[in-house]
């Protein structure tokens, strides 16, 4: 993309809607988060955190006691107005749209619930071979035009310079949900299927890649600035094993996106994927607590941006602990540009929001 504008005193004084709007798009291209993906010099670090808007905040509190959760993520004006207050609230420096991994199956054919207090249920899971064909191809993004007005109502809500992000599961996440029925720890029959039926897991993790990317396309298309492929729970599998059953199905995901926006793709769990990670895309790679900043970034190679990585469990203890953490974060980066502040994983629920609070004014501060 090239893009010669620059604002200054010399440009034209005549403000016609289009040098508004170009204003408007170069604001939001010179944000300190967008720079950071391009590894430009920032002025200081961007910081945004992972499930930012959640049950830790009594206001997200109060307005679920009014709706449930999927009545709150098909709502756009409600959905993109928790995320607006909370980046409001926090003083973060973007927005993730309001939203789920999950939605995206229920056009696909998968019979979606979020149990109160469980997490996500999928009532009818996939676990033999013959069951992948129930997975419809996602020919038609129109379902999920609720996601789509998330992200115009987040972004006419924002000032530009606050990017908006928008995401996706990522295959292999996806897959593992669709096969469990829900969240598990070891993830076992994903993995049996995978090792014993691999014709049919290629055929499982394609259809959802093709609709994964067809996703992320639409929501750049509504307006947000980058995505973020969530690769949440693919840290159960050895390198060797992502290469084989996952590395070309995430890159399948990743490329369109990529020639439109710089794409973040976060795992969590396993470090020694990280190479892989980076191979299968994405202009940032989040990484997690279980390995040193500076040894994520040599690993992924210095052409990449990071976004990291201090442990979400930090946010329990007192304030001079986070303050140290986070020094030690920013440390780790050692001022090299293409460094977003972020936790390794989502906030939890039990954090109390003076420490996020902390957290980001410490970020700003060092
Ligand atoms: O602030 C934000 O980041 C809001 C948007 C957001 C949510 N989920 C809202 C949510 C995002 C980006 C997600 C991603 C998501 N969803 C992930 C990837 C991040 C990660 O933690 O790895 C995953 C694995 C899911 C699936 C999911 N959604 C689970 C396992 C659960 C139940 C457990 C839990 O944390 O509640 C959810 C529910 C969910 N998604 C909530 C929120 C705010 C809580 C629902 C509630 O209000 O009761």
């Amino acid at each position: 993309m090239s893009d010669s504008t620059s604002p200054g005193p010399s440009r034209p004084q005549l403000v016609t809607s289009q040098t508004a709007d170009l204003s408007a798009a170069e604001r939001r291209r010179q944000s300190l988060l967008m720079r950071a993906c391009r590894r430009e010099p920032v002025e200081r670090t961007p910081v945004w955190l992972m499930r930012q808007a959640g049950r830790y905040l009594p206001e997200y509190r109060r307005v679920r006691e009014q709706v449930d959760f999927m009545g709150l993520v098909k709502n756009p004006r409600l959905a993109a107005d928790v995320m607006i207050a909370t980046v409001e609230r926090l003083g973060v420096d973007a927005a993730i749209i309001f939203s789920d991994l999950l939605p995206i199956l229920e056009p696909m054919g998968m019979d979606l619930e979020f149990a109160a207090g469980e997490g996500p249920v999928i009532h009818n899971p996939i676990r033999e071979p013959e069951d992948v064909r129930r997975l419809r191809e996602l020919d038609d993004i129109d379902p999920l035009g609720y996601v789509m007005d998330v992200v115009r109502a987040t972004r006419a809500g924002l000032d530009d310079a606050i990017p908006v992000i928008g995401f996706a599961g990522a295959p292999f996440t996806l897959a593992g949900y669709c096969i469990e029925g829900g969240t598990s720890k070891a993830w076992l029959h994903t993995k049996s299927l995978m090792y014993r039926h691999e014709a049919a897991w290629h055929d499982l993790m394609s259809r959802i890649a093709r609709a994964v990317s067809r996703y992320l396309v639409a929501q750049l298309d509504a307006g947000a600035q980058l995505v973020q492929l969530f690769d949440s729970w693919v840290g159960c599998l050895s390198p060797d094993d992502y290469r084989r059953y996952v590395l070309p199905h995430s890159r399948a995901a990743l490329a369109e996106a990529a020639r439109m926006a710089p794409v973040i793709h976060f795992a969590t769990g396993n470090p020694a994927l990280l190479p892989a990670l980076a191979e299968a895309g994405g202009s940032v790679i989040g990484v997690d607590w279980r390995i040193e900043l500076a040894d994520a970034w040599r690993a992924v190679g210095t052409d990449r941006a990071v976004q990291g990585n201090l442990d979400p469990v930090v946010l329990l203890a007192d304030r001079a602990t986070v303050r140290r953490q986070v020094r030690h974060v920013l440390e780790q980066a050692g001022r090299r540009p293409g460094h977003i502040f972020n936790l390794g994983h989502g906030i939890l629920p039990q954090t109390p929001v003076e420490n996020v609070l902390d957290l980001v004014a410490a970020v700003k501060e060092f």
